[in-house]
């Protein structure tokens, strides 16, 4: 056999090992064996100084002409191959993306929280500012400044957890007030303020306490405030919030803070005023406390009340909370019960 014919049945042999080869590492050794240095290729051409001058060209030729092809169909079928691994990890590692996904518990806000901010945007519309207090407040502001000095009977109503002597767990938002007059510049307007927050009594936990609970403490002060400016507000801000046909009334009452001082009943919105469960069969909800803010305390807090007058108020959102939802258990919102919370889910 010539050895053109030799290199010409290497390059069949080649190409049909080439085909059929099914992994990169074979076509590798395929690559190696015939195309290497120790392959026949090479060896042709290192022997060409043993053949005739007539040869040397035609075997030297053929050889470059069959290692061009072969290296040219090695790097195609290499292509091909690579391709083929490729697809076959993606098949194996691909995700079917229309497999349900895994469900996200999702939280909302407490039902409390919900309730004091709907409060909250309703003042806000009337031009009213948020102000927070402080959970941990001295007995000069949660009692003093309220006209409650130490020996005042009234104190027995709000007893609390003492931290010292003069430090307590403040028992109503009512030194939000004396901490918020003190500090009003009057030459710029009205002082118009709510503070929502949580207080905290010595009371015996039952269906209708809890040691810890909230209120919303509204606080007017200005020239020339009147009783009937709070009724106009609490009016506004009770249709608000249990339908545009409540009505309002004021009793009698007291406060060392406010005088006089009233109880406010809104006419029940269950019933509208004939008479249910929900109003215990008298036709009105006690809701809040009120009243205009008596001068000692404008006085103790620098505000002149020979010119200056105001109405304060302080509302239960927990009470309202349970009246609108028909919770018969305060302690059900600090119990972390998510059967309870969930039930007044929200779309955020
Ligand atoms: N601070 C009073 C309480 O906790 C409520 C109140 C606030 C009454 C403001 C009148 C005015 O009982």
């Amino acid at each position: 056999m010539t050895l053109q014919a030799q290199l010409e049945a290497l390059r069949d042999n080649t190409l049909k090992e080439i085909a059929q080869v099914a992994t990169l590492k074979e076509l590798n050794q395929i690559r190696v064996e015939t195309l290497g240095k120790k392959g026949p290729i090479t060896e042709v051409l290192r022997g060409m100084k043993n053949l005739s001058p007539e040869e040397r060209p035609v075997v030297g030729g053929c050889a470059n002409e069959i290692r061009d092809l072969l290296t040219e169909a090695i790097e195609a079928r290499k292509v091909v191959l690579e391709n083929e691994a490729l697809n076959a990890a993606l098949k194996e590692e691909s995700l079917d993306v229309t497999l349900p996904g895994k469900q996200m518990p999702q939280g909302t806000r407490h039902i409390l929280t919900q309730v004091m901010e709907e409060i909250e945007d309703i003042f806000l519309g009337m031009g009213y500012q948020v102000v927070e207090g402080y959970e941990v407040e001295s007995d000069h502001y949660n009692f003093e400044r309220m006209n409650l000095p130490k020996d005042h009977p009234a104190r027995d109503m709000q007893d609390t957890f003492y931290i010292s002597d003069e430090m307590l767990i403040r028992t109503h938002t009512s030194p939000v007030q004396a901490r918020t007059m003190e500090k009003h510049d009057f030459s710029k307007g009205a002082l118009r303020m709510i503070s929502p927050g949580k207080v905290f009594r010595r009371d015996t936990d039952d269906a209708t306490h809890s040691h810890q609970f909230h209120q919303i403490e509204g606080l007017v002060v200005d020239k020339n405030v009147t009783m009937g400016d709070l009724k106009g507000t609490l009016e506004v801000m009770m249709k608000k919030m249990f339908g545009e046909d409540r009505k309002i009334r004021l009793r009698p009452s007291y406060f060392p803070f406010t005088e006089p001082s009233v109880e406010v009943d809104v006419s029940c919105f269950k019933c509208g005023g004939a008479g249910c469960n929900v109003c215990k069969h008298t036709g009105w909800i006690e809701i809040l406390g009120a009243g205009m803010v008596h001068p000692d305390v404008l006085q103790m807090s620098g505000i002149d009340p020979t010119e200056y007058s105001g109405f304060a108020f302080g509302l239960g959102p927990d009470r309202v909370a349970m009246l609108r939802y028909g919770v018969n258990d305060i302690r059900n919102f600090y119990q972390n019960d998510l059967r309870f919370l969930n039930q007044f889910k929200v779309k955020e």
